[in-house]
């Protein structure tokens, strides 16, 4: 109760300002659900007071490239685990990737952030400690364990559908145990809302690596499975199960849960699971949509498609290929119609810092790993290309441009498996965002949409409104 009290109190500043509330936390809370439900009374009274002083205040114009452009540039979405500056890149509830390198604790000293370190950040807002993270750690173990039917499931469809098919049927399979669905059909009250959206949140998030780990083993390793190491971290564990006990892929696979955990609201996957969410469909309908759209190749199956290309590239020229020759496979890329993938954004503007982190951890371990080496190349390569083309608004890499090669170093070879990687990281931003959209009480969504017919009379009709005051600006300036 003492604990509960002292987070109650605690100002917002520090909420805010992680680094400020790591120098000042005395007292710690290490019970996740405890500390967040601390927090809520705090939060919904501050979106209160900003509906109340702030709630006319506009945001931007909407124009009709916008509306047509896919809702690029519209602010109209409150997302707070993370947000994406198109310069800067993407800062988890105020850090950046650094930054959280720095401050979360790692499993080895001066490594990698442990996963659970970040779902921590992005519920509360706080950095933890390390005892904080150690007992994140166990209460997911103690939910890890997948039900036998949610195998069952997976195992009625053919090895050959795509792992991500087999991970959206895997986490429907799962739906069936929703604390949500009970609890909204015994007729909850909907202050309670986010607690059994917690509960489906945190299974959900222990089991998917079980899951995702059984799909590899099943569609590449003929069906070996590999039980759980209840000593292993998250990231580490999840490793493990898929087969790896290399120490540094297990630091490869803790940074790549943690900098693919969020990335802003307006993301295919994570508006998704927003949207799917605000009809109080549960956590596991809400993620399963989210990772329907992940499994798009604009979006999280991108990373397959770039380890496709370069294996392409490499099959054909080799992997010491020239500059030139790799300019000439850009440019064949382009003429067949086809995007180059790991290149562009539809926000950042700069090299995304999730591509320069795994660059880092490359040039620390593998440094000689010839296809790093072309990644690096098509670094040089491909932004002066696609600046020529003279539309694409950010001929800068991405994450994937270069997360596969670095998962290909350490065996994990098979490219159709890595957006199942992708969801399973993607779970804790987007969940712990989705516990607190139940816990803010935030609406159904439902934006305004136009027929083609309506915003072409709409924009008649300004015109004509238009001419018509030129018409007396010469009436206006003879009187003034
Ligand atoms: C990410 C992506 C979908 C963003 O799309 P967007 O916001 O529409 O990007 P832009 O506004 O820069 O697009 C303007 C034009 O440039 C093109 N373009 C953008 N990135 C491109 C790329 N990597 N290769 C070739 N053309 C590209 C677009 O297809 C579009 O062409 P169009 O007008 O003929 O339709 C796009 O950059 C892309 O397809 N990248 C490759 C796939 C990828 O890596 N996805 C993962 C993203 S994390």
């Amino acid at each position: 109760m003492l604990l509960r009290q002292f987070g109650r109190r605690r100002p917002w500043a520090q909420i805010l300002n992680p680094s400020k509330a790591l120098s000042t936390q005395v007292e710690l809370n290490t019970d996740l659900r405890a500390e967040l439900a601390d927090l809520i009374p705090g939060q919904q009274e501050r979106l209160k007071q900003t509906k109340a002083k702030c709630g006319g205040v506009s945001l931007g114009e909407v124009t009709v490239d916008m509306a047509i452009g896919g809702m690029r540039g519209i602010k109209g979405m409150l997302w707070d685990t993370s947000l994406l500056d198109p310069e800067e890149g993407i800062r988890f509830r105020g850090l950046s990737i650094p930054e959280c390198q720095k401050l979360l604790p790692a499993a080895v000293e001066g490594g990698e952030p442990l996963p659970e370190g970040i779902l921590w950040l992005l519920v509360t807002g706080k950095v933890p400690t390390k005892e904080q993270v150690l007992a994140v750690s166990k209460e997911l173990k103690s939910r890890a364990q997948v039900p036998g039917h949610v195998f069952d499931a997976i195992n009625a469809l053919p090895k050959s559908a795509h792992p991500m098919t087999q991970f959206t049927a895997g986490i429907m399979a799962l739906q069936v145990e929703s604390e949500f669905q009970k609890a909204y059909e015994k007729g909850i009250h909907k202050s309670k809302f986010w607690e059994p959206v917690y509960e489906d949140s945190m299974n959900l998030i222990a089991r998917l690596p079980e899951l995702a780990a059984y799909i590899y083993r099943r569609v590449y390793k003929g069906g070996q499975v590999i039980s759980a190491d209840n000593e292993l971290d998250y990231g580490a564990n999840f490793a493990h199960m898929l087969g790896f006990k290399d120490a540094k892929m297990h630091e490869l696979m803790r940074l790549y849960v943690t900098i693919h955990s969020d990335h802003e609201g307006g993301n295919v996957s994570a508006h998704t699971v927003r949207l799917v969410g605000s009809a109080l469909s549960d956590p596991y309908l809400s993620f399963a949509a989210g990772m329907n759209g992940l499994a798009g190749p604009l979006h999280g199956l991108a990373n397959q498609e770039v380890l496709r290309w370069i294996k392409f590239v490499v099959e054909e020229v080799g992997s010491d290929v020239s500059t030139d020759h790799l300019k000439d496979y850009v440019l064949k890329t382009l003429k067949s119609g086809k995007v180059v993938p790991g290149f562009g954004h539809a926000v950042l503007r700069k090299t995304d810092p999730r591509y320069t982190c795994q660059r880092e951890f490359a040039l620390k371990h593998l440094p000689d790993d010839p296809l790093f080496k072309l990644v690096s190349k098509l670094y040089e390569v491909v932004p002066p290309i696609l600046l020529d083309l003279g539309k694409v608004k950010n001929p800068w890499p991405n994450v994937d441009a270069h997360s596969g090669v670095l998962l290909h170093h350490y065996g994990l070879t098979e490219d159709n498996y890595y957006t199942v990687l992708f969801g399973v990281s993607r779970s804790i931003g987007v969940l712990s965002q989705l516990i607190w959209d139940r816990a803010l009480g935030l609406p159904i969504e439902r934006p305004k949409s136009m027929t083609l017919d309506w915003i072409e009379n709409y924009c008649k009709s300004k015109v004509s409104k238009f001419v018509n005051a030129c018409q007396y600006w010469p009436f206006l300036y003879a009187v003034s």
